[in-house]
């Protein structure tokens, strides 16, 4: 569940526990007031009661005396006072003051019961027998509630407000913690030039001022690496140049020479009758043959045959005729697009690399019998694809340290030009494996401002 969410529940719960401990304290409150006020008034009105009584003597020229007891309780709001007869029936009865009466789930969650008090009349009070006094806590009740719900009201009104203030502090106080979340997921997928703006809480500031720390020694690293990985490769092309180069001025002549040599000899030989010596100098001539076919495939292998001379579209196409002679069965299909021709010597190098590997992999371990080469030239980047219906990769290819090399050279050519290659099965519904390469044609260094979150 969201933070921002469990707070918010939090909050909410803390409010509903205060709410049930004031409304329990309301409620015992309540009941012992109610019940203090009967008992006060009771005893009010009992000592009224008998103060009459006591002046009964002192009035019998006044028959009507007693009579105008129960009067002096009309509009009393606790009790309720009846003159009894002698038969037992009622003689007069107080009319109490009314107020609104309170809700009866309030009356009965308050529970306090009438109370009765039977005073019992002399002699002289006679056709009475007694005086009753009765509680009625309706009016009692009716106050207290008025109070708790006025109570409530306001406390209703200041939870909504905590609610809604909590909210708003809360989402304020997580929202650059929300970018700095938005920022590691970049940061996680490669790109290192996400930054998040520093504000809010000094604690969450110096959360982002260390992630743009972090983010931009990341970015240092990684073009340091691009330019190390871009040197490497550099000097791998110039070693695999320089080897070629020697291996064809010094080696190639040598080799001719031996050949020439050796068919000179063996037609000397065979003028002087020497069949035999003539015999064994074919027999070299074949070996240097061979040699010589050798060297001309190391060298194809170490210089993209014609590379610089023939242009990119040309390369490929080569490339693709080489493994079509060996491979008839299978159907190499050439897309180059014409912007190809502009691709810089650094880009071209690399693209063909990529596709020389792609093949050889698609040939050997995907059992192809369809092969798409595709350079296209889109926007800002060029993108190579190698597909093909073959097997497809047995297990995802990941960035975990392998022992094979063909794989993570390529992914090392194109990051050292700032670039991305995936190695992954076709998702187009065909069976095989599909390579693809984006190359930016701009190089890292090139890379504009980090753009802030
Ligand atoms: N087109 C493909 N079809 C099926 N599997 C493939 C394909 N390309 C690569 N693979 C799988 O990925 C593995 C790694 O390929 P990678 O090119 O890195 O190494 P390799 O070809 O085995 O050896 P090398 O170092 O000589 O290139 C291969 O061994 C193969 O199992
Ligand atoms: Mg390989």
């Amino acid at each position: 569940m969201p933070l921002r969410i469990q707070l918010i529940f939090a909050m909410v719960a803390a409010l509903l526990i205060s709410l049930v401990l004031v409304g329990t304290l309301a409620w015992w409150n309540a009941a012992r007031s109610v019940n203090t006020e009967m008992h006060a008034a009771m005893d009010a009105a009992e000592r009224v009661v008998r103060t009459t009584i006591a002046q009964l003597p002192a009035t019998s020229d006044d028959p009507l005396y007693i009579e105008r007891l129960i009067p002096a309780f009309d509009g009393n709001r606790h009790i309720k006072a009846v003159l009894v007869k002698s038969d037992g029936l009622a003689a007069a009865t107080s009319a109490m003051a009314s107020t609104g009466a309170p809700p009866s789930w309030f009356t009965r969650a308050v529970g306090v019961a009438p109370e009765i008090r039977d005073i019992p009349l002399p002699p002289e009070a006679a056709p009475y027998r007694a005086v009753t006094l009765q509680t009625d806590p309706r009016n009692e009740i009716g106050e207290v509630w008025a109070r708790v719900r006025d109570d409530s009201l306001i406390m209703a009104v200041f939870c909504l407000a905590t609610v809604l203030l909590g909210r708003w502090i809360v989402g304020h106080a997580l929202s650059p913690l929300e970018k700095l979340s938005r920022g590691i997921a970049i940061i996680g997928t490669g790109n290192y030039a996400a930054r998040v703006q520093s504000h809010g809480p000094p604690e969450i500031s110096e959360l982002a001022d260390s992630f743009n720390t972090m983010a931009e020694h990341l970015g240092t690293l990684e073009s340091k690496n691009h330019r190390l990985t871009g040197q490497l490769l550099t000097i791998q092309e110039e070693e695999r140049t320089d080897l070629a180069r020697d291996l064809h001025d010094e080696v190639g002549p040598f080799l001719f020479a031996v050949n020439v040599d050796a068919a000179a000899i063996a037609r000397d030989a065979e003028a002087k009758g020497l069949s035999e010596i003539a015999t064994q100098v074919r027999s070299i001539q074949e070996s240097v043959t061979h040699m010589q076919r050798h060297v001309r495939a190391i060298l194809r292998r170490l210089r993209p045959a014609g590379l610089q001379d023939v242009g990119l579209e040309q390369a490929v196409s080569n490339l693709a005729a080489f493994w079509q002679q060996r491979h008839a069965e299978t159907a190499i299909r050439v897309h180059v697009a014409p912007g190809a021709a502009d691709i810089n010597e650094a880009h071209s190098a690399a693209i063909y690399r990529v596709i020389q590997e792609s093949l050889s992999n698609a040939v050997r371990h995907g059992q192809s019998r369809g092969i798409d080469i595709t350079v296209a030239d889109i926007g800002d980047d060029i993108v190579v694809e190698v597909a093909d219906d073959g097997v497809g990769l047995a297990r995802p290819v990941t960035d975990a340290v392998s022992n094979t090399f063909g794989i993570v050279g390529m992914k090392e050519r194109v990051a050292g030009l700032g670039g991305r290659l995936t190695v992954a099965n076709r998702t187009d519904g065909c069976s095989g494996a599909i390579v693809t390469a984006r190359l930016p044609r701009q190089t890292a260094e090139d890379i504009s401002e980090p753009a802030a979150l």
